[in-house]
């Protein structure tokens, strides 16, 4: 086991609500645990250039109901080089930095994994994204947040829809995963729901239109995941519009906001369990592990595995939501 006195916390990579409160878990549960913390700013890069904060109990008040990052985050490019990272190292044995606890995605694990090899550093990974894409934990901080702001605002959407009897086409995130897609959609009833682990078929979807029709619909709602075969919503939307000209569509990409917003408490409570593990799971010696949720209790997932594999989505789910929308 390596002797650790001083732990850095990082977030890395799209930020996500949440994202604070596992910082909050980790730095006072790393107090706790008589560890001196500290903060690397906007990821791995703080370690590069050496914006290294001191993080004590009061630095971390008043942050868990905050959406973003006190910490900043950013995707470094120059730690995926050898250069960059023995710069890091430099700077982290510089500054007596002996273990990390990195909050991000796979790419954000991918680095860890080079990283703690090459230096044998302890790192502590926890799954912070709100793609819901990791393998290896139930949920990733950031997904509950992230689908309850699509349903207010696909809820709102569907006001509009009902009152001008338009059909409202409607992208989200989540990367090449489906997980906000499918989710939001069947929370909103949306009549269609197009996701990347399933191939779209636009016959399918105008033949499933004209039914609806026929049954007097009047408005609907289609959600697409960004990452769908599809090419997107303005794709989809311009295929309904060649085909159904007498079709009131309206096209609304919900972006950057599905990042933002304060966490709800399921993010608050997964990451305040999370970052409370991180510390627990270093103090027992145990690195190179993103530390997830299973079925409710704490689970470890080597970064390898955490990377290589994906999270599998539930598709049968796309089936109930069809019956739904009848
Ligand atoms: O991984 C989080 C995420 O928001 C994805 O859903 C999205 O594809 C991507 O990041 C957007 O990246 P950026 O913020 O760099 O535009």
């Amino acid at each position: 086991m390596k002797n650790i006195n001083k732990i850095a916390v990082l977030t890395s990579g799209g930020d996500s609500p949440g994202m604070n409160a596992a910082i909050r878990a980790v730095v006072r549960s790393g107090i706790y645990e008589g560890y001196e913390m500290v903060g690397s700013m906007r990821g791995y890069q703080g370690l590069i250039s050496g914006e290294i904060v001191p993080l004590g109990s009061r630095s971390v008040s008043n942050i868990i109901q905050r959406g973003g990052t006190i910490l900043k985050s950013a995707r470094c490019k120059s730690f995926y080089e050898d250069e960059g990272r023995k710069i890091a190292y430099e700077k982290m044995q510089a500054t007596g930095i002996d273990a990390l606890v990195v909050i991000g995605g796979d790419g954000t694990f991918t680095g860890a994994r080079i990283f703690g090899k090459e230096y044998d550093v302890p790192i502590v990974g926890l799954p912070g994204t709100i793609d819901n894409d990791l393998y290896g934990t139930d949920f990733t901080i950031g997904f509950d947040t992230a689908i309850n702001t699509v349903m207010e605002a696909v809820d709102k959407l569907r006001d509009t829809a009902s009152s001008h009897d338009r059909l409202f086409i409607i992208e989200v995130m989540g990367r090449d995963a489906g997980f906000i897609a499918l989710n939001s959609g069947i929370a909103t009833g949306a009549e269609m729901i197009l996701v990347p682990e399933s191939p779209t078929y636009i016959e399918e979807l105008f033949y499933v239109l004209e039914k609806d029709w026929k049954k007097n619909k009047t408005s609907g709602i289609i959600i697409v995941a960004e990452g769908d075969d599809s090419g997107g919503a303005l794709e989809v939307e311009q295929h309904i519009n060649e085909r159904f000209p007498d079709f009131h569509t309206r096209l609304s990409i919900l972006g950057h906001i599905q990042r933002g917003g304060s966490p709800s408490a399921s993010d608050r409570l997964l990451a305040s369990r999370l970052g409370h593990a991180a510390i627990m799971t270093l103090k027992d010696g145990v690195s190179g592990v993103m530390v997830g949720m299973t079925d409710n209790e704490i689970s470890m997932t080597t970064f390898e595995k955490a990377i290589k594999h994906h999270q599998n989505i539930n598709l049968e789910l796309l089936d109930i939501a069809r019956v739904l929308a009848i």
